[in-house]
């Protein structure tokens, strides 16, 4: 039995304080459990954050099995090029379980993320976060001019916002709407909820380039504060930032 940690998280943004990691290892101790961790979204941690990796904590490195990989780092997603890091014992099994599944990512390709890894400056990691911090706020700024308060993320490229003023029994029908109105494709808050905890949500990803998320903000504001369906008037204070977007 183990306990899942995705940080920073999709599709909420959270990142994870030593504080949180801490009382998470004391509950793995307590009830001897793994930890599971995705650190897939290491590298975009944003307003002065920095990633802890749960391995880090000295009390549960050996019952953490860390997992991550390079396709949202250096885009490139279909690489299939990712990674665990664990205790030697763990490690074994793993392997012979992947090798089931997965067997080997392309040499080629191995050698070019080995390439990235070793030669990018930190300059790259910088300008990775400043280029995502910038789309975040403008998406959220439009995101809370449409009524749809955004839930600021503090990392990877998300943003989980309260659709509960748009039209549709459910965040499916929600999203379809937006999607007719706007042309601006969301993914459903039910993907990532258990039970209909995810119906007023809406996901979006700001991953994109920076002329493309300054059209669907032109777009999402199109569709103005006002609540077509029921008249009801949402404004840009909604936005629970504190920063462009108030
Ligand atoms: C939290 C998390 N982990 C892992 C992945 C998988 O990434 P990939 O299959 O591109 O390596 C994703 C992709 O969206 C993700 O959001």
């Amino acid at each position: 039995k183990g306990i899942m940690v995705c940080t920073p998280a999709n599709p909420s943004g959270k990142v994870f304080s030593r504080e949180e990691l801490e009382a998470i290892a004391a509950a793995a101790l307590e009830h001897d459990l793994f930890i599971f961790t995705d650190e897939i979204y290491e590298y975009f941690v944003y307003d002065g954050r920095q990633h802890l990796s749960p391995g880090a904590i000295p009390e549960i490195a050996d019952r953490t099995i860390t997992i991550s990989g390079y396709s949202k780092t250096f885009s490139i997603t279909g690489w299939r090029i990712g990674y665990s890091v664990c205790h030697r014992r763990w490690a074994e099994m793993i392997g012979y379980v992947n090798d089931l599944v997965y067997v080997c990512a392309p040499a080629p390709l191995q050698v070019g993320v080995a390439a990235g890894i070793e030669q990018l400056p930190e300059s790259f990691y910088q300008h990775l976060r400043d280029s995502f911090v910038r789309k975040r706020d403008k998406l959220c700024a439009a995101l809370a001019e449409a009524g749809l308060k955004p839930y600021v993320p503090q990392g990877a490229y998300y943003i989980l916002a309260d659709a509960s003023r748009l039209p549709g029994r459910t965040s499916k029908e929600k999203a379809m709407y937006l999607l007719e109105k706007t042309k601006v494709a969301s993914v459903p808050g039910e993907a990532f909820f258990h039970d209909d905890g995810g119906e007023n949500f809406l996901r979006f990803c700001y991953a994109k380039p920076e002329a493309d998320i300054d059209e669907a903000c032109r777009r999402l504001r199109s569709l103005g504060g006002a609540n077509s369906a029921t008249g009801r008037r949402t404004s840009p204070s909604a936005c629970r930032c504190g920063r462009k977007c108030a």
